[in-house]
């Protein structure tokens, strides 16, 4: 069974103190780990860590709760950054109605030109959506114009929200959260979903998978993840993680 987790951020200060380590515990066995950015300064980061360590890919993006940093040269900056052979996505983007860090408008503006770079230089995203589902969609319509593979990252939507997605040709992954007693909705749509759009990952150091709920999370929990998507599903978690490997392994190109 390989794991690939497919988005976390190792980058956090919550791993300055064992990073080395934490990404060993799941690359040693040929795991994978998507390192995500969050801002321009951290795009910079995950691709210098990335580049160092095997098993470890990154995407470059501003997220939505940093939206306010961005400038007029962030694009360019970006741009550069994912040149980088490690670097295989643009994220993490989109939109956070939840927290409203950065002012709406301020965060579609800059959700919307990520899109645009990423169909331009050829990359897949990855996406966040809180409590944003309909602006989210609309932008992701307008800017994909059909031809942008991406993840809809850590899925809180409805059934179906998840079918449209993967109309557009979208793959749906899942977090920790679908282990959390309190999550039907996400169980449900993690039981109905086609296997071959389907991707696992921790968000970590957030999102910890029950028994870990509350505690810092980190890319080997991703197993629990699978585990817990292979109950649901009435299959083994070596089918799901093998299958959610591939699946990774295809959106990304990673290898
Ligand atoms: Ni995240």
């Amino acid at each position: 069974m390989r794991l690939f987790d497919t988005h976390a951020h190792l980058q956090d200060t919550r791993f300055d103190d064992d990073r080395e380590a934490v990404a060993a515990r799941i690359t040693k066995d040929g795991g994978l780990v998507m390192d995500c950015a969050c801002s321009v300064a951290g795009a910079a980061q995950v691709t210098a860590f990335a580049e160092s360590h095997e098993g470890v890919y990154c995407a470059v993006g501003i997220h939505p709760h940093d939206a306010d940093t961005f400038t007029s040269g962030s694009i360019q900056a970006l741009r550069e950054l994912a040149k980088k052979p490690k670097a295989l996505a643009i994220g993490e983007i989109g939109l956070d109605y939840h927290y409203d860090l950065s002012p709406r408008d301020v965060q579609k503006e800059v959700f919307a030109a990520q899109l645009a770079l990423a169909r331009e230089i050829g990359l897949p995203v990855i996406v966040h959506d809180r409590e944003a589902h309909q602006d989210t969609l609309d932008i992701i319509r307008a800017e994909g114009r059909g031809r942008l593979p991406g993840v809809m990252h850590c899925f809180s939507g409805s059934w179906e929200s998840a079918k449209i997605y993967l109309d557009l040709g979208f793959y749906i992954s899942f977090s920790g959260t679908v282990t959390f007693s309190n999550a039907r909705k996400t169980a449900e749509i993690a039981s109905r979903l086609p296997l071959d759009r389907l991707l696992i990952e921790t968000d970590c150091p957030y999102l910890a998978p029950v028994p870990f709920r509350g505690k810092r999370n980190e890319p080997s929990f991703v197993r629990l993840v699978a585990e817990k998507i292979a109950t649901l599903r009435g299959t083994t978690t070596e089918a799901v993680a093998n299958a959610a490997f591939e699946n990774g392994q295809r959106l990304f190109g990673a290898s």
